[in-house]
């Protein structure tokens, strides 16, 4: 496993900033402005390549259209988001759906399931409809992949996504309530056979609903589900560090 020079840096809550070995900037879920967790001085995003949407809810929505109208970035999501994103005079989408992978500039991406909703908010209160929500494998071009789950409940595929992907590192919700908790998310582990997750998704506040799980009580149920699993709580700032072999 090696992330060689691919960084990953956590902005809080699902929002994810990956630079590449050959300077692409991607990020996941931008959710900035109005994001408590994230640091002012990394609200603001000069350059982006791509941006990977895996649902229409605002925690990881909120951005997407500012930032891929400041940057250009490409925005990979689900049909319905896209043809939003159209109708918005957002031109530069990239429609994908559940299934096989694609080339995005360096990265090759597959959308997953996720067992969630998916719907924009519009600010008169109308709610539009947003297509299935999903989680992505990310695989870098030295063969490292990483798996974003999205906002998801446990599902029993993640043992396929396991056996077929193999992802080298999972980050996975453990707030609780609206998607998996700290004994879901360390199933979730054991079923996807990874030895590196980061939690998200958790201690977000203000929040309309309480994220309640934390990072110790996954390292707790880890110790019984999935013991050889290691938890990189990283906080909003932070990149995860590739661990000594
Ligand atoms: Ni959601
Ligand atoms: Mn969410």
């Amino acid at each position: 496993m090696d992330i060689g020079g691919n960084s990953l840096t956590y902005l809080g809550h699902s929002t994810f900033l990956i630079e590449t070995e050959g300077r692409e900037k991607i990020i996941i879920d931008p959710w900035l402005e109005e994001n408590p967790q994230t640091p002012e001085d990394l609200k603001r995003i000069a350059e982006l390549d791509t941006i990977l949407v895996t649902h229409g809810h605002h925690d990881h929505f909120g951005d997407v259209i500012p930032l891929a109208r400041k940057t250009g970035a490409r925005v990979v999501a689900n049909f319905e988001i896209s043809s939003y994103l159209l109708a918005n005079g957002i031109e530069n989408v990239h429609p994908m759906q559940k299934g096989g992978p694609d080339q995005v500039g360096e990265i090759k991406v597959t959308v997953t399931d996720a067992i969630h909703a998916s719907s924009i908010a519009e600010e008169d209160g109308t709610i539009v409809y947003a297509g299935e929500p999903g989680g992505y494998l990310v695989e870098f071009r030295n063969g490292f992949e990483l798996y974003h789950a999205g906002d998801t409940g446990l599902f029993g595929d993640m043992r396929l996504i396991g056996d077929l992907y193999a992802p080298d590192l999972a980050i996975l919700p453990i707030g609780g309530r609206v998607l998996m908790g700290p004994f879901e998310a360390a199933h979730a582990a054991s079923f996807l056979k990874v030895n590196h997750v980061i939690p998200m998704h958790y201690g977000t506040t203000p929040f309309p609903v309480e994220l309640a799980g934390t990072p110790e009580q996954l390292r707790e149920r880890l110790e019984d589900i999935s013991p050889e699993t290691r938890v990189y709580a990283l906080k909003p700032g932070e990149s995860w560090e590739q661990p000594a072999q």
